[in-house]
């Protein structure tokens, strides 16, 4: 061993270092690595139709832990997570997404789910999630391609995909959607921040430039080698194999592609993107002292004023704009914490060590008021009202799959809002745990959540509110694109579709409920 590695682990204290196991998370040592933020991506040409990227999806090897020899990954830009797209509102770009993945998964194949019976094995598309976008550049999942877009899926266009940007400021995040291998991609490593600014927001002298920082949250386990884990059945007896499996918990958290990590900070506010890249678990972010954050944002846009909390809970595809104040923090370290979890493993997200000098005084401000209101959505304004029930069954292997308005993936569209049109969704979860639904192209507002008749609904089919309605949490009370529907509650959700007709999908974002047809199309008709 050279000496200075040897006398670093000695500063450092790092006595696991070559016991470590990726498969236990016991023996890896927490706060390691540096966090990174991921580079922004350069545009290749700049012309008078918009910006042009090219982002290309590849396997490579990538570094989880410095304890950890590397990974195979797949990743956009050879980078977890890809490079940032950065854009301001209403700046349009082109993207080109380019599959030089083999032709092979690493991970186990269910072929038995939708799509994935008799079509190439590996495919992608790329979904920017969040974004308002012409339905053929939304990243359909039958919009796939394989490598060098030999094959295409039925709904597949064109491979450069526009995006006007015509929204508010906000971190959204893209991924690959391909229909029925969607957790195994993103498992994989595909993913990446997509960050539209804008001069309202700018005027605001947020913390900004080295201060704003995105922190992509997933959990992920290892084998023994350092290799990605991922079950090739559910923990349950079925006739299948490889198949999909209920849910994925990972025993191990990664932070913008490091196992546990740190990152170390200036006394000083910062602003962190926080999103919940995970397949299926979700967590409660608090911090380890018990200071208070302020929230600034939600899934589609700054709040209309920050809100100071202890804790945010956040399902898989949600995303929390925080700032963080650490100028009283000075010399100490403290611990993003994930108060859902007992556990001293998936219960410890990150470090934030307050030890670099504040290099000038911090000007920047939380403002009062942040944003003003538009775009007012109240109920009486829908023209439409849909009741869509979440059910549990089972599927033809007598597995358990959860559907949306009991129907199927490939059943006909049945969502089909008129363009300009604002309707309500009453999302019915009879299932015993909570779902977080997304719906493509629109940012909507939380009504609220109401407790129903259960046996009424199920025996009648009449949805009859008991009690009074819940107002949404205060941590969603802006913007979303994604919504916890809690069990044995209705979630109510106003949203409007405005100019884009064409064809989208609306799905749960626990990856193995959406590969497993929990999710179901939107058609929004011109007239
Ligand atoms: Cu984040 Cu349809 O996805
Ligand atoms: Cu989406
Ligand atoms: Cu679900």
């Amino acid at each position: 061993m050279n000496n200075n590695f040897s006398k670093e682990l000695e500063e450092e204290n790092y006595e696991f270092y070559n016991e470590v196991d990726p498969s236990k998370p016991d023996t890896i040592t927490k706060f390691v690595d540096d966090i990174n933020k991921p580079r922004v991506l350069t545009p290749r040409c700049i012309n008078s139709k918009g910006t042009y990227y090219e982002v290309e999806m590849k396997e490579c090897y990538h570094k989880f832990h410095k304890y950890f020899p590397k990974t195979r990954v797949w990743a956009y830009e050879k980078s977890i997570p890809g490079p940032t797209i950065e854009v301001l509102r209403n700046e349009k770009i082109h993207v080109k997404w380019i599959n030089s993945l083999p032709l092979k998964h690493f991970l186990p194949i269910d072929r038995t789910l939708h799509g994935a019976v008799d079509n190439p094995e590996v495919r992608t598309v790329v979904h920017v999630h969040g974004a308002r976008v012409d339905s053929s550049s939304d990243g359909h999942p039958d919009a796939w391609f394989t490598r060098c877009n030999a094959i295409t899926g039925i709904k597949f266009e064109h491979e450069v995909y526009r995006y006007t940007n015509d929204q508010q400021a906000t971190t959204l995040w893209y991924h690959d959607h391909s229909i029925g291998i969607t957790r195994l991609n993103v498992y994989a490593g595909l993913v990446g921040f997509y960050i539209i600014k804008d001069t309202l927001e700018r005027k605001l002298n947020l913390p900004c430039g080295n201060y704003d920082i995105p922190l992509m949250i997933q959990d992920k386990s290892f084998n023994s080698d350092g290799s990605l884990f991922y079950p090739d059945s559910p923990p349950f007896p079925v006739r299948v194999k490889p198949s999909v499996t209920p849910f994925f918990l990972g025993n191990t958290i990664v932070v913008n592609g490091k196992v546990w990590p740190h990152l170390k900070v200036e006394p000083r506010k910062y602003r962190f993107r926080v999103v919940n890249g995970s397949n299926t678990r979700n967590y409660n972010i608090a911090l380890s002292n018990n200071q208070s954050f302020f929230q600034i944002g939600t899934d589609g846009g700054l709040l209309n004023a920050p809100i100071t909390l202890n804790e945010i809970p956040l399902e898989p595809a949600e995303r929390a704009d925080i700032v963080i104040d650490f100028s009283k923090l000075k010399g100490e370290s403290l611990i993003l914490k994930n108060l859902g979890d007992n556990s001293p493993h998936t219960g410890v997200l990150m470090e934030f060590q307050v030890v670099l000098p504040l290099s000038s005084e911090d000007t920047s401000k939380i403002p009062n008021i942040l944003y003003p209101i538009k775009d007012h959505l109240e109920e009486h304004m829908a023209t439409r009202i849909r009741t869509l029930p979440l059910t549990a069954t089972q599927d033809d292997y007598g597995r358990p799959m959860l559907l949306l308005d009991n129907k199927m993936w490939h059943d006909p569209a049945t969502e089909k809002p008129l363009m300009d049109s604002i309707e309500v969704w009453n999302l019915v979860n009879l299932t015993a745990f909570p779902h977080p639904i997304h719906v493509h192209l629109v940012q909507f507002k939380i009504l609220d959540r109401r407790l129903f008749d259960e046996q009424k609904y199920l025996e009648e089919g009449i949805l009859e509110f008991i009690g009074d309605p819940v107002p949404p949490r205060e941590y969603e009370r802006g913007w979303k694109d994604t919504v916890k529907a809690d069990s044995k509650m209705v979630t109510r959700i106003i949203m409007h579709f405005k100019e884009y007709p064409g064809d989208y999908v609306w799905h749960c974002h626990i990856l193995e409920h959406e590969d497993h047809d929990m999710m179901r199309p939107i058609r929004v008709l011109k007239e």
